[in-house]
This record gives C-alpha cells, sequence and structure tokens, in this order.
C-alpha cells in the first residue's frame, strides 16, 4: 500500500474512522480504498480468538490455543532464549487464525504482590522484565505477527484501575516503571503499544502527550502504532492529539463525530489526525493473510512442556528428598485437589481455552515402575466442600505412603485481572492440612500453583522440599512430573521476592491508595530494593532457586574501558562458573552492581545482567558482562536526564540477590552531575560547582594565611549556613558577596543552557 497517497484520498469522516476499531477485535476497513480491516486479539501467553464472526467482550469460548506459562512464570526461567521461541509458536498459532497483532506482553512492573494480575506481569525488576518482553516480542514478530507491549504505563494495580492516578515522581518512572517498556521500544520495536487505563500524575495515560510522544516516540524512538487499552479513551480529541492512534473498542456514538468537529473548527491540527491514520494503515499494511505452514498443536505442546519445567523454581530441598528416587513397590500420595484440576493460568482477559491439559496426577501415575500412585484430594476447591472429611482422608492416605506430594494453590478466583488480592495467604484449608500430613509422614513434599506471590512463612517449615510452579500453561502437570522424579533438573529463579509478610513489602503503606490517588512513596525501592534497604527478612529473595546440582563462582575480572566523558564507557566483568555436582543443570548467573558514593538516595545493589548457563557435571563456563554508563547512572531530577556521578561501584556476582559469590569494586570517573548554578542555588552549592565555585572564591579573595576572606574562612559557621541560597546571604551585610556582585557572578557564569 502507498499508504501517504491512500491517507490522501482518504475523506475526513473516513479518516475519522480508521482510528478506532469497527468492533471489539477489528480495525475498521475502508473497502471504497482498498483497506482491509485487520484482527487483534490476547494475549499474551496464547490466543484468546473469539470464533466466526463474534465481536464483543466475553472472556470464555474462545478457538482452543497453546496455552503457555504466563509471564510470572516464563519470567523465572530468566532465559530470553525460551521467551523468543515461545514468542515463535505463539505467532504461528495468530498467523494460522488470520490474527494480525497479539495483545501482549504485559510488563508493568510488580509493586506490590497483592496486584491481581501479577501473574500476567514479569518481575518486580526493570531489567527482567524488559529483557524478556523484548524476546518474546521478537519471536511473535519474527512470524509476521504484531505485538501489543502494554500497559503503557505505571498500571500497578487493578484497584480503580479506570480512573486512579498512579502519583510516581519523575525519577522513579524514569528508573522501575519505564525502562521495561524501553527496552522493548529501543530493542525489538513492537508493532504496537497499549496505553493504560490510568492516569500519571493526573493525566490519563491515553491524554498524556509526554508519555506517547515525547518519551515513547521522541526519546525512543517508537515506530510503531498506539492502541487504547479497550475503554481506555475518556476524551477521544485529546487522546489523538498526545498521540493515541487507535481507540479500541470504538466508541461508534461519538469518537468520529468529535474528531470531525475539532478538524473543522481548528481545534484539532488534520496533520495530526493524518499521523495517526497513516500509523493505522501503515500497521493494516504489514499483516499478512498468509497462514503460514500448517501448525503441529503436538510440537506447541511439547514447546509449553519444556518451557514450564525451566520456570518451576524449587525453593527448598531439606535432605535432597527432591528428586524423587521411589522405590517399586512404594507408595507415593499425591494429595491435593490442583493434582488433579490444576491451576495452570489466571482469569480475565488473558484466559486461554488450552488445546489439552495434562494433569501432575496423570503425569506421575506410571512414571515410575512398580509404585503405586495413590490420590486424596485433601481440600476442596470451593467453600461447599467438606474439607475436614477430605483433610483426614488424606492424612490416613499420607501416614501408609513412603512419600508426600501436596499440590496446593491459590484458588481460581483469587487472581483474576479487575481486582486485587487482599492478602497473601494460602486457605486455611491448605496449610492446616500441611501440617497434619507432616505429622503422619515427615517424607514430605509440597508443590505450589499461584501466579504472584504468597506468604510461605507460618507452615513452609513442614515441608522438606517446595517448588513453586506458577501458573505454568497447559503442559504444567508434566512438567511437574518431569522435575520431581528428577528427568529434569530445575532451573526456574524468583523474579519477585517471597516476603515473609505482606507488610514488608515496600509499598504497604501506599497501595492501592484511596480517594482516586495512588502514591508511590517508594520511590525507586521496589521490590528486593526495598527489603535490601530496610533490611527485612523474607522467605526467599529475588533470584532465588535450587538446583539438583551444585555451582561454583570463580575469577571475577573487572575492567573499564573509554569514558563516560566522551560517551564511550564501558565496564567489562567476566567469571567462571563450574558445575560441581554429579548432574547436569542449568544456573541464573547475577550481576548486581551498587553505588555507595551516590549524593542521592540509591538501592543497595541492582541487577544489571543475568545470563542462564548450562553445564554438563564438570564443565566450567566463563560468564561475560558489559555495562554502559547508562547502566551505573541514576535518572536526576535536578537535570531531567540519565547522570553517572563519579565515585565507586561495587559489584557483586551471585546466585541471588542474597546469594553473592563474588564481588570486586571500580572507580569510575564522570563529569560533575550537580545542577548549573542559578539564582537560588546555594552556598555550598557555589563552592562545589566546578566553575561557580573558583568564581566566587576569587571574588571574595584569600587571606595571607592562605584561607577564604569572611564567612568562607570561618568553617563552623559555614556549616550552619552553607545551605542558605546565596542570594539570601546577600541580605547580611559582609558575609559573603552583595546583591550587585551576585548578579555579576551570574552573568559571567551564563544561562544555564550554555552553562
Ligand atoms: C485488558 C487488556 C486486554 C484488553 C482486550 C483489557 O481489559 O486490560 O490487557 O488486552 O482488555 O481484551
Amino acid at each position: 500500500m502507498d499508504v501517504d497517497s491512500v491517507v490522501a484520498g482518504l475523506s475526513l469522516a473516513e479518516k475519522a474512522s480508521l482510528c478506532r476499531g469497527s468492533g471489539f477485535w477489528h480495525t475498521q476497513a475502508v473497502e471504497r480504498a482498498g483497506i482491509p480491516r485487520v484482527m487483534v486479539t490476547d494475549g499474551p501467553h496464547g490466543l484468546r480468538k473469539q470464533p466466526g464472526d463474534a465481536d464483543h467482550v466475553g472472556l470464555s469460548g474462545s478457538v482452543p490455543a497453546t496455552c503457555f506459562p504466563t509471564a510470572s512464570a516464563l519470567a523465572s526461567s530468566f532465559d530470553p532464549a525460551l521467551l523468543y521461541r515461545v514468542g515463535e509458536a505463539l505467532g504461528r498459532e495468530c498467523r494460522a487464525e488470520q490474527v494480525g497483532v497479539l495483545l501482549g506482553p504485559g510488563v508493568n512492573i510488580k509493586r506490590s504482590p497483592l496486584c491481581g494480575r501479577n501473574f500476567e506481569y514479569f518481575s518486580e525488576d526493570p531489567l527482567v522484565a524488559g529483557v524478556l518482553a523484548a524476546a518474546a516480542v521478537r519471536g511473535v514478530q519474527s512470524q509476521g505477527v504484531g505485538t501489543s507491549l502494554k500497559h503503557f504505563a505505571a498500571n500497578n494495580q487493578e484497584t480503580d484501575r479506570l480512573r486512579v492516578s498512579a502519583d510516581v515522581d519523575e525519577r522513579t518512572l524514569r528508573e522501575i516503571y519505564l525502562p521495561a517498556f524501553e527496552r522493548v521500544v529501543k530493542e525489538a520495536q513492537p508493532w504496537t503499544v497499549m496505553c493504560s487505563y490510568n492516569k500519571i500524575n493526573g493525566t490519563y495515560a491515553s491524554q498524556h502527550h509526554w508519555l506517547l510522544t515525547e518519551v515513547l516516540r521522541d526519546e525512543w524512538g517508537f515506530e510503531g502504532m498506539v492502541v487504547s487499552d479497550w475503554g481506555a479513551v475518556a476524551d477521544r480529541v485529546a487522546a489523538l492529539a498526545a498521540g493515541l492512534d487507535l481507540e479500541m473498542p470504538p466508541n461508534l456514538q461519538t469518537s468520529d463525530a468529535r474528531i470531525i468537529a475539532a478538524v473543522q473548527s481548528g481545534a484539532l491540527a488534520e496533520s495530526v489526525l493524518d499521523t495517526a491514520v497513516t500509523r493505522v494503515l501503515k500497521l493494516v499494511d504489514r499483516t499478512t493473510t498468509d497462514k503460514g505452514d500448517p501448525l503441529d498443536l503436538e510440537v506447541h505442546h511439547a514447546l509449553a512442556r519444556a518451557a514450564a519445567r525451566d520456570c518451576l523454581v524449587l525453593l527448598r530441598n531439606d535432605d535432597s528428598i527432591l528428586p524423587l528416587a521411589p522405590e517399586p513397590g512404594s507408595t507415593l500420595a499425591v494429595i491435593g485437589e490442583f493434582a488433579r484440576t490444576p491451576r495452570y493460568q489466571g482469569a480475565g482477559s488473558s484466559q486461554v481455552n488450552p488445546t489439552k491439559v495434562e494433569t501432575a496426577l496423570d503425569q506421575l501415575t506410571g512414571a515410575a515402575d512398580g509404585v503405586t500412585v495413590a490420590f486424596a484430594a485433601g481440600f476442596g476447591l470451593d467453600t461447599t466442600a467438606d474439607d475436614e472429611s477430605l483433610a483426614q482422608e488424606a492424612v490416613e492416605l499420607a501416614s501408609r505412603a513412603d512419600t508426600v506430594v501436596a499440590f496446593l494453590g491459590l484458588p481460581p478466583s483469587d487472581e483474576s485481572e479487575g481486582f486485587d488480592r487482599e492478602h497473601l495467604d494460602l486457605p486455611a484449608s491448605q496449610t492446616e492440612l500441611v501440617a497434619l500430613l507432616a505429622a503422619a509422614n515427615p517424607r514430605l513434599v509440597v508443590v505450589l500453583a499461584n501466579g504472584s506471590a504468597i506468604r510461605l512463612d507460618g507452615w513452609e517449615h513442614h515441608a522438606k522440599a517446595v517448588l513453586e510452579t506458577w501458573l505454568s500453561g497447559q503442559a504444567a502437570g508434566g512438567a511437574i512430573a518431569d522435575v520431581l522424579l528428577g528427568t529434569a533438573n530445575p532451573s526456574g529463579r524468583l523474579a519477585e521476592t517471597l516476603p515473609l509478610r505482606l507488610e514488608d513489602n515496600p509499598s504497604y503503606l501506599n497501595f492501592p491508595g484511596d480517594s482516586g490517588h495512588v502514591r508511590y512513596g517508594e520511590g525507586v525501592f521496589v521490590g528486593y530494593r526495598g527489603y535490601d534497604a530496610l533490611a527485612r527478612e523474607v522467605s526467599y529473595p529475588f533470584g532465588h532457586g535450587l538446583s539438583y546440582t551444585t555451582f561454583e563462582y570463580a575469577d571475577l575480572v573487572v575492567d573499564q574501558t573509554g569514558s563516560h566523558a566522551a560517551g564511550d564507557l564501558a565496564i567489562t566483568l567476566r567469571c567462571s562458573v563450574t558445575n560441581t555436582g554429579q548432574r547436569a543443570g542449568k544456573e541464573v548467573v547475577q550481576l548486581y552492581v551498587g553505588a555507595p558514593d551516590a549524593s542521592v538516595a540509591r538501592p543497595i545493589r541492582e541487577l544489571k545482567g543475568f545470563t542462564k548457563v548450562d553445564l554438563a557435571p564438570g564443565e566450567t563456563a566463563q560468564v561475560p558482562f558489559t555495562l554502559s554508563g547508562r547502566d551505573l547512572s541514576y535518572w536526576s531530577e535536578l537535570n531531567h536526564r540519565w547522570a553517572l556521578e563519579a565515585g565507586r561501584f561495587d559489584f557483586a556476582v551471585g546466585a541471588s540477590s542474597r546469594d553473592l559469590r563474588l564481588a570486586a569494586s571500580l572507580d569510575v570517573d564522570a563529569p560533575p552531575v550537580a545542577a548549573p548554578i542559578d539564582d537560588s542555588s546555594s552556598l555550598q552549592e557555589w563552592l562545589a560547582d566546578p566553575i561557580g565555585g573558583p568564581l566566587l572564591l576569587a571574588t571574595i579573595g584569600v587571606s595571607d594565611t592562605g584561607t577564604p576572606n569572611g564567612v568562607l574562612g570561618d568553617e563552623e559557621l559555614l556549616r550552619v549556613i552553607g545551605n542558605f541560597p546565596l542570594r539570601r546571604l546577600c541580605a547580611f551585610p559582609g558575609m559573603v558577596v552583595d546583591n550587585k556582585t551576585l548578579d555579576d557572578l551570574l552573568e559571567r557564569l551564563g544561562t544555564p543552557e550554555t552553562y
């Protein structure tokens, strides 16, 4: 399509109509101009396409599609190559169903473990979310299918999600809530970005010009189309002016008329409308009607199982009870309704109608020769179940079994789009059962199914092993059996901290807000950044996960080349990691950086690199990392840019944020970061400034003994009045300088722009 000439030939009404869908899942066609419609559907971990011509909001009844692990599970793989492969498969399924854009992935940061949609999001850490989502986007788009990076931005809760204002400072936005979007845009160019429902500092994301145009396009170079979340547009004309191209679903009653009236009255430049239409048509133009090669859903199911295997996180494994090696003739008690009725995905718009579902019970039964696998439900999934008799039956089974595996998890109704959780606890019927089972049989393994963090403290000590499986998709059952029986070695790591108590979470006092506002009061101290700064004990730290083998870290070497001033600073690090155990296994090597000399409050350590290595017994890998100046920087609110401060930087490499095996430090040089001197600068700021300081001292003069004249020579007084703006001190006769001298000094410094 020659998009520019097509746009030039469209009427105003046709152009307005192209800036909204024709229904829930399609863009508008204009047959006269040869413009077809394109279908978009959810996402993110499987296709949710409503069959036939269905065009409505219903969540179920979509065409069968492979249900892959949800984002919280996939994130635990810490493996971008895996995300790419899953993305490719999703792309193939979309293409076969003639879906042009898959609505995902979602890269919102897990600010609180209570967020109802955490199962759909990757991590509390922006690097993990960004790297993995970029790989998923590349994978989907390699199949000629677009993605929609969502929900842009600061959509970190479901409570009042369509109206709440996320009140978040500039630095926190830049360091925590935007970088995952930034990375995916810069590295993978998603075809579309979906704006969020909420407001950011009082302005709807859908109408946020700074967000949708200045940051997304002008700074990051986004080339695609911005689509609204479903129903996120409050004022269609304001949204268009801000950079929101496509409204979904369409407000057929008012949107076209408002756009047309705004253009006719001159309130909206027609060129703005043309730009949006151009972006919509470029999307239409790049989608294909070629269905690609025939699908092999068995291959996708096998991929779902392989993916799930790499997502499971072994939290504890006392006495190496896992992997299980059941003797012929022994009995394995499988307890818990989730073994038979698995939880493998969350509820809401991401709900997939799976092609098939494997249960752990089926997969364990018959997997080990001569072993009897006996089942008891233990508890019911709903409140009408007779939990007491179910528990009794389970305890009786446990007491005569050789080993007990209990499948616990959150009830399906706990985790969904649309509302947040209120607590972190498993139902009492499950935690009480754990204690009873352990009393009946100490060889107890717990397998968890939950999409976001739960509280383990208070019951987990009853279990010898705990395996966190998240919501691992339709093949989770097989993957769990593989890990329990040792055909697979667990390699998942926590992409979110598991706290001891909800109250320890850094956002606790400010979540989910009230009166239309949620204040991001913890600032950049989100997740492990906050738990570490507050020295909180946690159940399991960010990055944690055990393996059936062991790894040894050695020989950390750090080097720097180039300079920050020249813009080519590169810090290179390398260490070796050896598999010192008896089995092949994968280790997630994590690099954390701290800036102890920083003049602003910075986290003790932040993840700045990770690599998953796959090692045979005895094998060693050299693991390299390269960091840029940006990786060491913070966002300066004074200068509105990334700022690298000279000083010491601490580097630590390890197996989790609290299992750091190797450390090194480096002094990095950089020009001063301070804001330019202006009329409100304090005496201290003047003295610290490389240009202002010498100028001021030269003006004041130095005594015969070499100390500055006047107050500057009196250290004690200087400490007391050093934070006074110099202008105020001008009123104190003879103290430093007078108003006229200060005017002269400021003039000699020049304007802030030329400074
Ligand atoms: C969700 C989006 C989803 C859209 C379409 C919205 O309610 O927030 O994530 O893509 O619906 O189903």
